[in-house]
């Protein structure tokens, strides 16, 4: 199925008069937006302290707002660190979830105050043992899931049956296991596998009372259509869970595309068409190499906006810059007829876009453009077209 809406001309003009100014491709960063959405998920998990897990977008301007808001942030290299320490004020509180690390990349986190670390397996305990008074473990559980977009367990996470020896090994060798911690997948389509994934954990929250903290990971859907639900409602089974475990237990997320993907939109531009006997090719300045590279590692379809006042009339192709003949974005889409410099919007387009994206064929990614409001100044241009 396509994603791509056709809107008037009129608000391509405002897009094309944005590229004119500021060249193409752009990345478009919303800051109201972050201000926002960081909310919608504050008053859908309360009680539940974020950390933003920066790999899905690590735009210095969009983490500001983050950390201005209170948001912790999830680390999970030490480049993630680097663009941290570049910024004006530092996140309040951060945790390091990747569950394999090297000793450099410890003792950068702990001389940047981050002690709280995730673990997995037996081997990686070893890592700590010189740190042993520094660092406090989170116990990654494994929670196999389908029904996600991406399925992180398939990599990591002990298994359910590991847990209490994992738990115990750890005591032996003296370190502090303060809690568990579970990623579920990203994109899911529903709440329920963390719905299982708390279950699971109450458990061994029982078994074994020293734990006092649950970190429910990541997972929660960006609005890529109109059947993701939203965050309130997406979440309520969750809060519900969460209801059940024990008052000590303090709760922590590390929310990631559900909070950077609708406050960044994509503008490329079309620098090339060609009629060829199946379709129409529309070739764009920002492709699957670029900007859209999720299509590639997990199968993305991001929704898209082209404009034209007329109607869809041919079968088309949007492909990507690049010299590669996978740069395709979308096939078999049927378009009213496009023009060189028209512009192809993606308004999804903050997460694992820029972050994941090369630069093959020594193309650039996209510039980054701030504008504080573009959201609602789109809307009433549309609404008034
Ligand atoms: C450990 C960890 N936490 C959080 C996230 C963020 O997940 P999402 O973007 O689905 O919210 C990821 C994504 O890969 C992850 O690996």
């Amino acid at each position: 199925m396509s994603t791509i809406e056709i809107l008037p001309a009129q608000l391509g003009e405002y897009y094309q008069a944005m590229t004119k100014e500021h060249g193409s491709p752009l990345l478009v960063l919303d800051r109201n937006k972050v201000r926002s959405r960081y909310r919608e998920l504050c008053e859908a998990l309360p009680n539940v302290e974020l950390y933003y897990a920066m790999k899905s977008q690590c735009e210095p301007a969009f983490l500001e707002v983050l950390i201005a808001e209170g948001a912790g942030i999830d680390i999970a290299t030490n480049g993630e660190i680097a663009i941290l320490q570049q910024l004006e004020h530092r996140p309040k509180q951060l945790i390091h979830t990747h569950p394999f690390k090297k000793d450099a990349d410890i003792r950068a986190a702990l001389d940047f105050d981050c002690n709280t670390f995730v673990v997995d397996c037996v081997e990686e305990l070893d890592k700590f043992a010189a740190y042993a008074d520094k660092v406090e473990l989170l116990l990654r559980v494994s929670c196999q899931n389908s029904a996600a977009k991406i399925d992180l367990s398939k990599k990591f996470g002990c298994h359910e049956a590991s847990v209490a020896s994992v738990l115990d090994e750890a005591r032996r060798r003296g370190l502090t296991v303060k809690g568990l911690s579970f990623h579920v997948g990203s994109q899911c389509g529903s709440a329920d596998m963390h719905v299982d994934a708390i279950a699971l954990c109450a458990r061994f929250f029982s078994s074994h009372p020293y734990l006092t903290c649950l970190d429910i990971g990541g997972g929660f859907p960006a609005p890529y259509d109109k059947t993701v639900v939203n965050l309130l409602d997406f979440c309520a089974p969750i809060r519900a869970a969460l209801q059940q475990l024990d008052s000590r237990i303090r709760i922590i997320a590390e929310p990631g595309r559900c909070l950077s993907a609708p406050c960044f939109y994509s503008v490329a531009t079309i620098m090339g068409v060609a009629a060829a006997e199946k379709a129409q090719w529309y070739f764009l300045d920002d492709g699957v190499y670029g900007s859209f590279s999720g299509a590639f590692y997990s199968g993305n379809r991001y929704p898209l906006q082209v404009f034209s006042d007329a109607a869809p009339e041919s079968n088309a192709v949007l492909a990507g810059p690049t010299c590669d003949s996978v740069d395709v974005i979308y096939e078999d889409v049927m378009l009213p007829k496009l023009a060189i410099n028209d512009v192809v919007v993606g308004p999804c387009m903050g997460a694992y876009t820029t972050v994941t994206a090369s630069e093959f064929n020594a193309i650039a990614k996209p510039k980054l453009l701030i504008r504080d409001g573009h959201i609602e100044a789109v809307k009433q241009l549309q609404a008034r077209s």
